[in-house]
C-alpha cells in the first residue's frame, strides 16, 4: 500500500515498529482498548491499516479494515483524543472508501458501541445507514450494563452512494 498525501497529513501503511505509539492512542480513547496482540494478529493477517501522520509527524490517527468478497469491515478507526474535531476521522473515511473501491468493495461495514453517540453521528453524516444490532457484542462496565455487555449497533456503507455527507 503506498503512502497517501493531502494537505498536510500523510497516511502511511500501519507497520509494528508504529504499535508503541499507536497503543498510546489506543489506550487513551478506549475504556476496553485492543490489546498489542490484536494489532499484531491484524498486521499478519494482511488486513489493510493506516497511520495518520500531521505536518510534525506525529501520530494523528489509525484504521484498520478487514477485507471480505465484496466489501470491506472496518474493524478499528481512532484519533488521538486531542486530535479529534478536525476532520481526521472523516479523512480517514475518505481514504478507506478510495481503498474500497479499488479493491472492488461494493461497501463498507462496521460495529458501533450503541453508547458511542459521537461516533455514529459521524458515520451517519457520512453516510452510514443502520442495519442491525449485535447484542451484548462488546465488553462494557458492570456498573452500566450488569451483564457486563454492550450491544453493537451494525452500519454499512454502499460505495456506490457513498461521497461524504456535510
Ligand atoms: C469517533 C472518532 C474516530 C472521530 O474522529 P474525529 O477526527 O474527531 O472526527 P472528525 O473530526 O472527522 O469529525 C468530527 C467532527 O468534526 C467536524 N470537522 C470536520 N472537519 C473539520 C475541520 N477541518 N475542523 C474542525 N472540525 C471539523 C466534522 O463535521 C464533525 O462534526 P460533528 O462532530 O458535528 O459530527 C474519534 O472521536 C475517536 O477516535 N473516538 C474514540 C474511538 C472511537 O470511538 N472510535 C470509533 C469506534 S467505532
Amino acid at each position: 500500500m503506498s503512502a497517501v498525501l493531502r494537505d498536510e497529513r500523510l497516511l502511511l501503511p500501519m507497520t509494528v515498529k508504529q504499535l508503541d505509539a499507536v497503543l498510546a492512542i489506543e489506550l487513551q480513547a478506549y475504556p476496553f482498548p485492543w490489546t498489542r496482540g490484536n494489532f499484531i494478529d491484524s498486521l499478519a493477517a494482511g488486513y489493510p491499516a493506516q497511520v495518520l501522520h500531521g505536518s510534525h509527524g506525529e501520530l494523528l490517527g489509525y484504521f484498520i479494515a478487514m477485507e471480505g468478497v465484496d466489501e470491506l469491515h472496518l474493524l478499528n478507526i481512532t484519533v488521538a483524543p486531542a486530535a479529534q474535531g478536525q476532520g481526521h476521522a472523516r479523512f480517514m473515511l475518505d481514504e478507506l472508501c478510495t481503498l474500497g473501491r479499488s479493491r472492488g468493495a461494493h461497501q463498507i461495514w462496521l460495529e458501533v458501541r450503541g453508547s458511542n453517540l459521537r461516533a455514529r453521528s459521524i458515520y451517519e453524516r457520512y453516510g452510514f445507514r443502520h442495519i442491525g444490532l449485535r447484542r451484548g457484542y462488546y465488553p462494557a462496565s458492570r456498573e452500566e450494563y450488569p451483564n457486563g455487555r454492550e450491544d453493537a449497533i451494525v452500519m454499512s456503507l454502499s460505495l456506490e452512494a457513498a461521497r461524504g455527507v456535510d
